[in-house]
Order: C-alpha cells, then structure tokens, then sequence
C-alpha cells in the first residue's frame, strides 16, 4: 500500500467517524428533549413534585382516609380519583371514571411498595408508603380495564388485583349529583 492510499484510508476513516459522531449527538440531543417534554407534560415518572404523607396514620386523618377514596367529581368538570395500595388489594377494588375526561389519580400504599397498572393504557406508577403518587389520565372508550399490582410485593402479589370501570360522562354525572366519593365496589 502506497503512503498515499494509507493517507486516503484514513481521511475516509475520519469522515465516517465523524458522520456517526454527529449521529450520536443528534440521538442524545433527541432524547434529552424527549425526556424535558415527557417531564413537563408529567407523562413519566419520576414526578417533578414530591408529595408525602405518614402511612402509619392514612386511616386515621387526612386525604386517604376510607371516606374519602374513590371517584369525586370537580366543579370544573374534571375527576379526582383518590386510591390506596395495601398487602394485597386496592382500595377502592373497583375505580369508577368518566369517559373523555380529564382525571387525576392520586395514590399511596399502607404498607409495602405495590403498583398500579392500567392494561390497555399508558397509566404505571408506584405506590410507595410515604409519598403520594399522582398521574394524570383520560379515557377515550368505555369499558373494563384490569388493573393488577405491577410491583412484587410479598407472597399475595399475584392475587393482587383492581379494576377500573369506564362509563359515560352522564351516567358518571348522574351518580356524582349526590356528592360523595364514587366506586363500582360491590356493582
Ligand atoms: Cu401489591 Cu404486588
């Protein structure tokens, strides 16, 4: 090989790693914007904010006390759905929200570290005792969505399951008239 190939070879050699440089820093770029719109948007966990509360007393007072889980409708027309996670269901066992409708799920656990999952949806976020998950959700068909523990979490992980129960806007509206905290327990 003559001192002139060799000096080609290496100025193809440059241009390609250049290139694939250039490639890497546009894939990086792309996800680091990816991952600032997500956080944003608070369409990922880890969440921005970072709300806690003490598990050893969420029965006793304060926003996950019995009374309060469930579904409430807002007076500007959005849903708040409060829920707890404990060894081994959900409280409420059976979630029921509006269809087409902005929704807030906001969750703790009493005891261990559990999940909720929503099959079908995007909707995956943990439950750790002393911090209060939040995401927010929207529906866009009526229907059943199982909604299984997606952390393990002792020997009744697997038995550990919810549903989350979509109906129409009306009918929601039509059993929120009497205020209180809604849910498909028992239905
Ligand atoms: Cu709760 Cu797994």
């Amino acid at each position: 090989m003559s001192a002139e190939d060799t000096h080609g070879s290496a100025e193809v050699a440059a241009r390609v790693e250049r290139r694939w440089a250039t490639i890497a820093v546009i894939i990086v770029v792309g996800m680091a914007l990816l991952a600032a719109f997500a956080g944003i948007h608070r369409a990922t966990m880890p969440q921005p904010r970072v709300e806690t509360t003490d598990p050893s007393r969420i029965h006793l007072s304060g926003e996950f006390v019995e009374s309060n889980l469930g579904s409430v409708l807002e007076a500007n027309g959005n849903v708040t759905v409060r829920a707890i996670g404990q060894q081994y269901s959900f409280t409420p066992a059976c979630i029921v929200v509006p269809v087409d409708t902005p929704i807030t799920l906001r969750a703790t656990s009493a005891d261990v570290v559990h999940g909720i999952l929503i099959q079908g949806t995007n909707v995956n976020t943990m439950l750790v005792p002393g911090y209060i998950s939040e995401q927010l959700m929207r529906f866009t068909r009526t229907g059943d969505y199982l909604m299984p523990c997606q952390e393990f979490c002792s020997f009744g992980h697997e038995g550990m399951w919810g549903k989350v129960e979509v109906i129409d806007k009306s009918d929601f509206a039509d059993r929120a008239k009497g205020g209180g905290r809604l849910s498909c327990v028992g239905q």
